[in-house]
């Protein structure tokens, strides 16, 4: 199945396979596209990965984790992006692109905005809790950033609800304290990804994505029950697939073993009846087979194994014994 091509609204991935978004901090202050994202996302298309996501881009300025984060928060940005989008489907993959508000976590001399003014750790920045404009004009932003992506060319949306930043600090009970509509029950703490995927799909009618963090591993933190509501809600919004992460939050670490991830996806999947990705410690070819075949997710995303060996695909289908399917660039001598 890893070899399968895969569906969502006529887009058509040639395998399961999808580079999961990973910042490489790599721009500077002006947000544009250098050599190494061109270079660095090219070569995972020759590489014969299906999808692959652009690593958390701003929306807005305020928005970054860092100074040398990509950017879409100015029309500048388009070309640059479109050049990336060109030599991706040049080599014959597919690439979307992860739309990121840090929140919290933004490390910028810039004031930064969270929904309650509480920071992330003792070293972090002190957030401005984020008025009713600052929202509205956050929601605007992304929906900005999903037209200047199709204009740039990418395939897929993924807006980033997890690891902490914005929208998933809306999503907590443990960080949105407010006592507005944009906090309180499971809903309100929902309104402000809600109102994003309204306003981004105004402006983009391809597939989307978001990801979510299925578990905070903090006591009274979200867990996977309160994402299969998020995500039945989500389905009814028209997001066509829920990219299961986790974690990001607060600054704990959880017991990391191969594919720990992997049950959230499919909890998700069964309980709210919608695609899902699975991600996290999947490095072999074998392992990504069985999360398919077992029905646990219907997208393999695969991050550092993808730093390390850019060609992993190529080697996955050797391994399962598969002929990789056409279009594949450079094939002599392989
Ligand atoms: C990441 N990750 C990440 N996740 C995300 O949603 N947006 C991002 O921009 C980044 N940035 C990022 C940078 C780097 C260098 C790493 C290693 C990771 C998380 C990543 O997408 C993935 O979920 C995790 O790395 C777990 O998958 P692997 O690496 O175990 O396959």
């Amino acid at each position: 199945m890893l070899f399968d091509s895969y569906t969502i609204k006529q887009v058509t991935f040639k395998n399961r396979i999808v580079m999961s978004p990973m910042c490489m901090y790599a721009s500077d202050d002006t947000g544009e596209v250098k050599d190494w994202h061109h270079i660095h996302y090219a070569t995972r298309a020759v590489g014969q990965v299906g999808l692959i996501i652009v690593e958390a881009t701003a929306v807005t300025a305020q928005g970054r984790i860092s100074p040398q984060d990509l950017g879409i928060w100015h029309d500048d940005h388009i070309e640059g992006l479109q050049r990336v989008v060109d030599s991706v489907h040049g080599q014959g993959s597919h690439i979307g692109i992860q739309l990121a508000h840090a929140g919290r976590k933004a490390v910028l001399e810039t004031p930064i905005i969270a929904p309650s003014a509480i920071p992330f750790s003792e070293t972090f920045k002190t957030p401005d809790e984020a008025t009713l404009q600052q929202i509205q004009e956050t929601i605007t932003a992304f929906a900005d950033a999903a037209h200047r992506a199709k204009q740039a060319g990418f395939d897929v949306i993924e807006i980033h609800g997890a690891h902490g930043y914005l929208i998933n600090e809306f999503l907590s009970p443990l960080i949105n304290l407010r006592n507005d509509e944009y906090g309180g029950d499971r809903d309100g703490r929902f309104r402000f990804l809600q109102e994003v995927v309204i306003a981004v799909k105004q402006r983009w009618d391809g597939p989307l994505f978001v990801r979510i963090s299925a578990h905070e591993y903090v006591d009274g933190g979200l867990t996977p029950e309160d994402h299969v509501y998020f995500a039945g809600k989500l389905k009814e919004l028209g997001v066509d697939l829920i990219d299961a992460s986790s974690g990001g939050t607060f600054p704990v670490v959880p017991k990391t073993y191969p594919g720990y991830q992997v049950p959230f996806a499919e909890e998700i999947r069964t309980k709210a009846n919608i695609p899902t990705g699975a991600v996290g410690f999947i490095t072999e070819p074998e392992q990504a087979e069985e999360i398919l075949q077992s029905g646990r997710a219907d997208l393999i995303f695969l991050g550092r194994v993808l730093l390390r060996e850019p060609y992993w695909v190529r080697t996955a289908a050797s391994r399962l014994h598969t002929e990789l399917k056409p279009p594949v660039p450079y094939t002599r001598g392989w």
